[in-house]
This record gives structure tokens, sequence and C-alpha cells, in this order.
């Protein structure tokens, strides 16, 4: 993908996040690999945490085709726009597929001499600690890793991964950190991320603390909820329909 055709996706020019989220979700659904991708909703999370810290240092651990990487790369380019004097960023995505590194190469081709591509998970443990934020959508449970993230370090986490973070919980358990989980609105859409600051500031504490309580009302309604209407169509649908 060149540089021309980054601009035909007119991303630049799109009123909000979310339309930007849609388009980046829609162009990659198309692309080969694609079976895996983040959601649309996952995209515009990663891109409202990353205009509000914009970091100068990301690593994204299991970058597969790049969906995550290109949202994030774009975001980083379009914070420094806006931010006097110059804003220098370094990228470094880690992928073992084979198929998927030659995708990524080609997905992220408008960045090609800007980001760094690891293909050994085991390499990341060690580079961890040099990283503001981390993006995580594979890989394996890996205790070491989870003990370098560095202070105040963002993390995000595509979907659940639950079994990471269990693991991330225990080898954080001696320190400060604030997290939420963010829940797709829609009733019977899934989506979701996580989203982990660690040391967090004052004012990180209420705006992540904020998140998390409005998601956890949200998702204690959703989960609730659902199962009733589920209930109720399936009854209605036996009772009414043929
Ligand atoms: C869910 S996919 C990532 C999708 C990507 N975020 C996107 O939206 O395009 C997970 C990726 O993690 C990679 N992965 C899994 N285990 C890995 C490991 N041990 N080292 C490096 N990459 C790994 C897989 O190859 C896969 O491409």
């Amino acid at each position: 993908m060149s540089l021309s055709a980054l601009e035909r996706l007119g991303l630049s020019r799109l009123p909000n996040l979310r339309e930007k989220a849609r388009r980046i979700y829609k162009f990659f659904s198309n692309r080969p690999g694609s079976e895996y991708i983040a959601s649309a909703y996952a995209i515009q999370g990663l891109m409202v945490l990353l205009d509000r810290y914009r970091p100068k240092s990301v690593l994204e651990i299991g970058a597969g085709i790049g969906t995550l990487s290109f949202a994030a790369m774009h975001m980083l380019d379009e914070c420094r726009k806006d931010t006097k004097g110059p804003f220098a960023w370094k990228y470094f995505a880690v992928e073992s597929d084979r198929f998927c590194l030659e995708e990524l190469k080609k997905n992220l081709e408008p960045w090609e001499s800007r980001f760094t591509i690891v293909d050994h998970l085991e390499e990341s443990s060690e580079l961890v600690k040099d990283f503001e934020f981390i993006i995580l959508d594979g890989g394996k449970k890996d205790g070491k890793f989870f003990e370098k993230i560095p202070l105040r370090a963002t993390l995000f986490i595509e979907g659940d991964r639950r079994p990471q973070r269990e693991l991330l919980e225990s080898v954080s358990r001696g320190r400060d950190y604030v997290c939420f989980n963010a829940v797709a609105f829609r009733f019977f859409k899934s989506g979701g991320y996580w989203v982990y600051k660690f040391e967090p500031m004052l004012d990180d504490r209420f705006y992540l603390g904020f998140k998390s309580l409005y998601y956890r009302s949200w998702a204690a309604c959703k989960y609730r909820i659902k199962p009733i209407i589920k209930i109720i169509t399936r009854t209605s649908y036996r009772c009414f329909g043929n």
C-alpha cells in the first residue's frame, strides 16, 4: 500500500475517530488474512488513547496483518501535526507468522522506514522496558515480559485475553495501576478491550476511574438484559412465528 493509497483512504479528512476506525476496519476486512483482525470498536479505543497519551515509543505484540499498527501509526502522525516542535516516535511490531509478516510489510508500506519488525517474541521481554505504550493482541503467557513493563506505561489489550491478563495481574500485585474493560455498546455485538495504566497520575486516576465505573455499569446492564431479550425473542418466535 503506497502513500497515495493511504491518501485515497482519506483518513485525515474524516470528522472523527469513530469514522476513521470504521474506515480502517473496512479496509483491513478486505485484505488477505483478515480473519483475526481487531474490531472497529477496539481500533477507535486505541486511537483515543494514543491521542490522549501521545507516546513516543510503542511496542505491539501480535501485529498480525497490521490493523492496529496502521491505526496507531496514522494516529501518531496526526498527533505530530498539532504538536509544537518535533514529535518523533519509534514503533516496534512483534509478529512471528510468515504469512502475516509479508502482509504486514505490504499494509504498513506508508511508514516503511519508520518502524521495526521483530519476529521473535522472546526478544520482546528485553525490549519492553524501553516502551511507553504497549499493545497486546497475541503472544503467549510470559511473566518476564509483564514484570518489565516500565513505570507509568500504558497497556492496551485487544479483546479479553484472560490468561495473559491473569498472569499480568498476578505479577503486578505489588504495583500501583488502574484498569478498565471497555465493552461495546451494541447489545448483540461483541468487541471490547482492556486498558492498564501503571503508576497513574492524579488526572489518570480520575479519567480511567470514571471510565471503569461507566463501563462496569454498562456491562452489568448489557449482560443481564441480553439473556432476557433473547428469551423474549425466542418465546415470541415460538408463539407467533411459523
Ligand atoms: C489476533 S492476531 C493479531 C491481529 C492484529 N492485531 C490485527 O488486528 O491485524 C494475533 C497475532 O499474534 C501472533 N502471535 C501469536 N503468538 C505469537 C508469538 N509467540 N510471537 C509473535 N507473534 C505471535 C499471531 O501470528 C497472530 O498474527
